[in-house]
């Protein structure tokens, strides 16, 4: 069936030609028409334009949306939705001055996540999740990507697995999953961390290729978590497999994980916050996508990652959410791209190119989402009316969100 969408105030990023991805000084030009149209059949966008050449298209139906926009859904290409329970009492123990690192070391932090999730069954995982991937769908995200890391046992982590696989195979919205086995030591483990890595490598990895349960692989390379030579480990083990390193690196501190993800091609490093100057040279010319997460930055009142130096070094960047139960519980990606305007100022034409075109890169869908173009899904939010496009970022802690459209259909 087709639908046209006539008297578009603003269609934003159109492309003609699609490109991978945006960076450096590109990233500050948005392309978009005015006064346009835009023609959908069935889940494919198959037309757009501006209406003075609007054709004949025999359209089934035709929506007028006078004096509003229509942009790409976001992709959202780094969450922990599936998780159980909250942390909420860490939030607030945080409020009365703990750290996250000391939270972490008291036994609390990703491990007091795997211990709820161990004890949830995979029925009512899946519901605490769904609630969560449904939320997110209503604040215009339309692809998104999921990671394990709250099981840490062969067990709960393969559930959490079976659980991304049916939320992608019960909703419209495209799901890429990643194999997170190496985000904290279990406690069993303590003073046996290469046991526990042979578990991952030897135990679990090979199911989740048999099932064909993952599309990447992620370490979080970090001081007291997983070394560089771990996470080196953990890569080579997951290529064995075609699984695609996209990794936690420099969140807390710089130890070369922007390095190792490089040299096992990864499709991103995220997080970022603490960077060097050669990490930035490092990611110069590569077909590494970084990804800031403003929203972690935010809650845990951590340094933001260095947008500016590193767009202005000619670097891309993507946005993410990062939405778990410890770091960012919340998956509002209009919260986010407000939030890279406002704290790590990004432009909202950086911040739109970096959470609709890179961050489809950053997930591996750049050909199919992350612009308006012919044969890419027709995944769009229409908004309320609004004076421009950069209205959107403005309105922080609101969205300009009026309805969303994933595979065609308005959810
Ligand atoms: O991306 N940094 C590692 N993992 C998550 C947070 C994990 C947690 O606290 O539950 C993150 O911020
Ligand atoms: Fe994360």
């Amino acid at each position: 069936m087709k639908t046209l969408f006539i008297n578009i105030k603003e269609l934003i990023q159109v492309e003609n030609k699609p490109k991978a991805f945006v960076s450096g000084k590109e990233m500050s030009t948005l392309p978009t028409l005015k006064n346009a149209y835009l023609l959908i059949e069935n889940s494919i966008i198959k037309d757009f334009g501006e209406m003075q050449f609007l054709k004949e298209f025999n359209a089934a139906k035709t929506v007028d949306v006078k004096g509003k926009m229509i942009l790409p859904t976001w992709c959202d290409s780094h969450t922990h939705i599936v998780f159980s329970g909250n942390r909420e009492q860490e939030f607030v123990d945080r409020i009365k001055g703990l750290s996250y690192e000391e939270i972490a070391a008291k036994g609390g932090g990703i491990l007091n996540s795997a211990k709820q999730l161990q004890n949830t069954s995979e029925e009512d995982l899946y519901k605490q999740s769904a609630k969560r991937l449904e939320e997110v769908m209503k604040l215009g995200t339309g692809a998104i990507e999921i990671k394990s890391g709250y099981g840490l046992t062969k067990e709960a982590e393969l559930k959490m697995l079976r659980v991304i696989k049916k939320l992608d195979a019960n909703y419209p919205i495209t799901i890429k999953a990643t194999f997170l086995g190496a985000h904290a030591l279990p406690r069993t483990f303590k003073t046996n961390k290469s046991a526990y890595l042979d578990m991952v490598i030897n135990e679990i990895l090979p199911i989740i290729a048999k099932e064909n349960l993952a599309d990447f692989i992620d370490v979080f390379c970090e001081t007291n978590y997983f070394s560089v030579d771990d996470t080196e480990r953990i890569l080579k083990a997951g290529s064995k497999y075609g699984l695609i390193p996209k990794i936690h690196v420099n969140q807390f501190t710089a130890i070369g994980g922007v390095q190792a993800g490089i040299k096992y091609n990864a499709l991103s490093v995220d997080h970022l916050e603490a960077m060097r100057p050669q990490d930035i040279e490092a990611l110069k010319n590569t077909k590494t996508m970084p990804v800031a997460l403003p929203s972690c930055s935010y809650f845990l009142g951590i340094p933001y990652t260095p947008a500016r130096k590193m767009i202005d070094a000619g670097l891309p960047l993507a946005l993410a959410s990062d939405y778990n139960p410890g770091s960012t519980p919340s998956g509002n990606m209009n919260f986010v791209i407000s939030t890279a305007c406002i704290k790590m100022k990004m432009t909202p034409e950086e911040a739109i190119n970096a959470a609709t075109i890179n961050a489809a890169y950053a997930m591996g869908l750049n050909k199919t989402h992350g612009s308006i173009s012919i044969g890419k899904k027709a995944n769009f939010i229409i908004t309320k009316e609004i004076p421009s496009y950069g209205f959107i970022p403005y309105s922080f802690g609101n969205h300009q969100i009026e309805k969303v459209f994933i595979e065609g259909l308005e959810i």
